[in-house]
């Protein structure tokens, strides 16, 4: 079976069927990374780079590993030593990537909307990486299978989001996801980080945290986007912390055990405390790892289509 789309530009593009198979690839791929060699020959014709205009650990280099264990060739561009400096423009910079004979671009880069000019631009497939505060679909995809993985299924499961919504890329493609796989969605934070439009989602709002947490079965702890807010959007970050902030504490007043899930980087001591993330049982790190796998998925299943 192939994809239904061509590029990953977001998930709002995205099938369930789609998204089925990404996860059963994916439950594939993780017991490849899980093995002695770590490594398959599949996509040693494909030529992928990797376009970073914007900072990132876990993204950038769990895309590079799921290229290198899929023996994929990569180059790696990070504009902040690259001629951007010197005034180039993103669709020359991208055209003379691809005159290098690219077969796929993976593209992080602040503004909304860039994975999106690129697919109308040019002949390589386009997966976006996360684009300013619009979509990051990848990271969507590695929290859902992570959730199925711990639950068994999505149907019917009760999803929160806590923290800085109106910034987080992450939510949008969280709800979006989820939502396809039949979840119910709500979000918890200080209202001037709940986008107003929320509720047109079909997402509920509740800005008590303890009764949101009482009603979750998973929480999804979202980091506070400081360098996306001119001024900050509340008093302080102990303000923050005291108020939305997760931590033992709060958990302990809970009657049952939920999930919790954050897709870093942390700011410990704000969004959540560190005892929660060290946790023996966190599976925080689990999503890291989950995200190599999801990653070999979609560009094993997204090169199919070059190839035919
Ligand atoms: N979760 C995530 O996108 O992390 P990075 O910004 O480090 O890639």
């Amino acid at each position: 079976m192939n994809l239904s789309v061509k590029n990953l530009i977001g998930i709002k593009d995205l099938s369930v069927t789609d998204i089925n198979l990404i996860f059963e690839s994916a439950i594939d791929f993780k017991s490849v990374i899980n093995r002695p060699i770590k490594k398959v020959p599949t996509l040693r014709d494909l030529t992928v780079a990797n376009v970073f205009f914007e900072n990132s650990t876990r993204t950038k280099l769990s895309f590079e590993l799921a290229q290198k264990r899929l023996s994929a060739d990569i180059i790696n561009f990070s504009s902040n030593n690259s001629s951007v400096n010197k005034g180039e423009s993103l669709v020359d910079t991208i055209n003379n990537i691809i005159s290098m004979k690219i077969d796929m671009v993976v593209i992080r880069h602040p503004n909304v909307g860039v994975p999106h000019l690129l697919k109308d631009k040019i002949e390589s497939v386009i997966i976006n990486a996360g684009d300013g505060t619009h979509e990051h679909p990848t990271q969507a995809l590695l929290d859902a299978f992570t959730i199925k993985e711990n639950l068994g299924k999505l149907k019917g499961k009760k999803i929160l989001l806590v923290g800085d919504i109106i910034h987080s890329r992450v939510a949008l493609s969280n709800i979006f996801c989820l939502q396809k796989l039949g979840a119910k969605i709500m979000v918890a934070g200080p209202p001037t980080l709940i986008p107003k439009y929320i509720k047109d989602l079909g997402v509920q709002v509740e800005y008590d945290i303890l009764k949101a947490l009482k009603w979750c079965d998973v929480a999804n702890i979202l980091r506070i986007q400081l360098e996306r807010m001119k001024t900050h959007s509340f008093p302080s970050n102990r303000e923050y912390n005291l108020f939305y902030g997760l931590d033992s504490n709060l958990i302990s007043k809970l009657s049952k055990d939920i999930l919790i899930l954050h897709p870093g980087p942390i700011n410990r001591g704000i969004e959540i405390s560190s005892e929660l993330v060290d946790n023996e049982d966190s599976i925080i790190l689990d999503q890291v790892e989950n995200g190599v796998a999801i990653r070999m998925a979609i560009i094993y299943l997204l090169s199919k289509h070059i190839n035919n």
